[in-house]
C-alpha cells in the first residue's frame, strides 16, 4: 500500500515524497489589461514550498485576475508564473497538471451526484475508472461529505457545493492549489471543514495561494501575506512584519490588526 496525501491508497503509486512533491511558484510582473483598464499593474511575489499564502483585497482589487493568469485561464497582457522554475506559459501543459484551482464561481453539475461530480472531473484529467473511484470516495471523506455522496449536488447547501469544488480541484492532486475566496456565503460548520482541510493539505507539502476578504482568515491560515488594491501590491510580509510597518509620512500608530492597517495604507475597508 502506498501512502497517498490524504492517507493510504489502494491505488498507488500515487505520491512524492513531501519535499520532491513541494513546489515553490513565482510571480513575475504580471500586468492585464482590459480595453483602457489596468486591471493588474505589475503583480511579482514568490511563495514558498508548502506556504499558505494570503491574497487579500477588497473588490475589484484583481485577485481573480491574478489568480487567473497564473493558471493559464487568462493570458496575461505581460509577466509570467514559475512553478519550480518551469512556466506556464512556455509550458502549459506539463505546469498544469500541477496545478489545482478553486475558482470563485461555484461550477457543478447540478443534476449529478457529490460522487459523479468528482468522477466526472477526474475523468477530465485522464485518471483511470478505478482510480477515480477511489480518489473521490477519498476526497468526500477529506471534506466531509462521504455519507452525501449519493445525492445530487443540487440538494446541498452553498458550503456544501463549496467543498465539493474544492474536492474537485484536488482530483489530481495539485502541488500548487490555488483557492479564489473558498468561504464566501459558507456557514461556521463548512468554514471549519474547508479550512481543516487546508491545514492537512499544507502540513502534507501542498503549496497554497489563498484569495479572501476576510482578514481574520487571512490571519488564521497565512504563513505570509500580500494585501493589493487597485491593481498592485502595496504591502506583503508575515502579519508581524505588516503589523510592525509604519507609514513614515504620516506617523500611524501600529494598527491592530489587518483591517486598521489597511485603512491606514488605502483609506478603505477591505469590504468596500
Ligand atoms: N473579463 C473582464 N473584462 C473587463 N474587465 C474585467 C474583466 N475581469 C475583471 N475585470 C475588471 O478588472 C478589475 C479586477 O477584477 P477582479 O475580478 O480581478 O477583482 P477581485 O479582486 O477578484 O474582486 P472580487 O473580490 O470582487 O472578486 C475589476 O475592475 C474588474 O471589473
Ligand atoms: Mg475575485
Amino acid at each position: 500500500m502506498q501512502e497517498s496525501i490524504l492517507g493510504t491508497s489502494k491505488t498507488g503509486p500515487i505520491h512524492l515524497p513531501k519535499d520532491e512533491r513541494s513546489v515553490e511558484v513565482e510571480i513575475q510582473n504580471l500586468v492585464k489589461t482590459f480595453g483602457k483598464h489596468e486591471a493588474v499593474k505589475g503583480v511579482s511575489f514568490t511563495i514558498g514550498k508548502s506556504e499558505i499564502f494570503g491574497l487579500l483585497g477588497p473588490n475589484g482589487a484583481g485577485k481573480s485576475t491574478t489568480i487567473n493568469m497564473m493558471c493559464g485561464y487568462l493570458q496575461p497582457t505581460s509577466g509570467d508564473t514559475l512553478i519550480n522554475g518551469r512556466s506556464i506559459a512556455r509550458e502549459p501543459r506539463q505546469v498544469k497538471r500541477i496545478i489545482g484551482v478553486v475558482p470563485q464561481e461555484i461550477a457543478l453539475y447540478n443534476d449529478l451526484t457529490a460522487l459523479e461530480n468528482l468522477e466526472f472531473f477526474g475523468e477530465i484529467y485522464s485518471l483511470s475508472s478505478k482510480k477515480r473511484r477511489v480518489r473521490a470516495e477519498e476526497l468526500l471523506h477529506f471534506v466531509g461529505l462521504y455519507d452525501r455522496r449519493k445525492e445530487s449536488v443540487k440538494t446541498f447547501s452553498g458550503g456544501m457545493q463549496r467543498r465539493i469544488n474544492m474536492a474537485i480541484a484536488l482530483m489530481h492532486q495539485p502541488a500548487f492549489l490555488m483557492m479564489d475566496e473558498p468561504t464566501v456565503g459558507v456557514d461556521p460548520q463548512s468554514r471549519e471543514h474547508i479550512f481543516d482541510a487546508i491545514e492537512k493539505l499544507r502540513d502534507q507539502g501542498t503549496t497554497i495561494l489563498y484569495t479572501t476578504h476576510y482578514m481574520e482568515e487571512a490571519e488564521r491560515l497565512c504563513n505570509r501575506i500580500a494585501i493589493m488594491d487597485e491593481g498592485r501590491i502595496i504591502a506583503l510580509g508575515t502579519l508581524e512584519q505588516l503589523l510592525a510597518m509604519r507609514d513614515q509620512n504620516r506617523e500611524v500608530q501600529r494598527p491592530h490588526g489587518l483591517q486598521e492597517l489597511f485603512i491606514q495604507l488605502t483609506g478603505k475597508t477591505l469590504r468596500d
